[in-house]
């Protein structure tokens, strides 16, 4: 199964990347699968159903989220019924929508799992995002042997430390949230893919994708700014991951950063 994952689509320029790129790629290398991260989709906070329409009519199969995805006040009700967006998995129970989900993309294909997790270092306090992975891998397992896991933190070092912890157990474990891409893209010595962030897909003439003049003012005077939205080099961040349909092993692995013609 060929797997394409996008990092966090913030605003209209970065729905507009995804419009352009991913019926190419899809085309291209022949992807099974597309899953994006929507948590900035929505003027860069939080995520609308007419963003998420948006996305779905795309190209993207799945969406993930994280700790935008509160932001926009019909979310809760729209989740409770939208089966291919899930939120991080360790919220408090209750709380609508799920942290996981296991999809039929493919025919040619085994399904997906995928689940969805938030990190806790240098964030708001949440329920432990490695205990919540111990008990949810398995039940994922059970369905199917492809799992991908975006993990929204952070700290790089909580980030590769559950890439670590789940080595071997599931297929992929992806960072997203800094909105910055790193470089150290690898298949672990258990099989599972790594990056430990994949970037934003958006206006990189910005400070992680909004306007930079206010973000400027509001760390020099500490008053508060309206952050909008950047429009300017706007670059589509992904990943994409081959996964061995019967063992659920990762066998390739590739970033992908690419500017936009304007
Ligand atoms: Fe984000
Ligand atoms: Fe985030």
């Amino acid at each position: 199964m060929k797997i394409l994952f996008i990092g966090d689509i913030v605003g209209r320029a970065g729905r507009e990347a995804v419009k352009k790129r991913v019926s190419v790629w899809v085309k291209e290398r022949q992807i099974d699968t597309v899953i994006a991260n929507g948590e900035n989709a929505a003027g860069g906070s939080g995520i609308t159903a007419a963003t998420a329409e948006d996305l779905f009519r795309s190209g993207v199969h799945v969406i993930t989220l994280g700790d935008h995805t509160w932001d926009q006040r019909e979310l809760p009700q729209y989740i409770e019924k939208e089966a291919r967006m899930v939120r991080p998995a360790n919220y408090p129970e209750g709380v609508p929508g799920r942290g996981w989900g296991v999809f039929e993309i493919s025919g040619f294909c085994p399904p997906i799992g995928v689940l969805n997790l938030q990190g806790r270092t240098f964030m708001d306090p949440i329920d432990d995002p490695f205990r919540v992975a111990s008990k949810l891998v398995p039940v994922l397992k059970e369905k199917t042997p492809v799992i991908f896991v975006d993990f929204h933190a952070e700290a790089t070092s909580e980030k590769i430390a559950m890439g670590r912890f789940l080595d071997g157990k599931v297929s992929a474990v992806v960072g997203t949230h800094t909105h910055v891409q790193t470089a150290d893209e690898q298949i672990f010595p258990g099989g599972t893919a790594f990056l430990c962030d994949v970037g934003f897909t958006g206006a990189h003439e910005s400070v992680i994708g909004r306007r930079i003049e206010p973000v400027l003012k509001r760390f020099v005077t500490g008053l508060p700014q309206r952050f909008e939205v950047a429009d300017e080099d706007v670059r589509f961040s992904a990943v994409l991951i081959n996964v061995d349909d019967t063992t659920g092993k990762c066998t390739a692995i590739e970033r992908i950063f690419e500017k936009m013609e304007s």
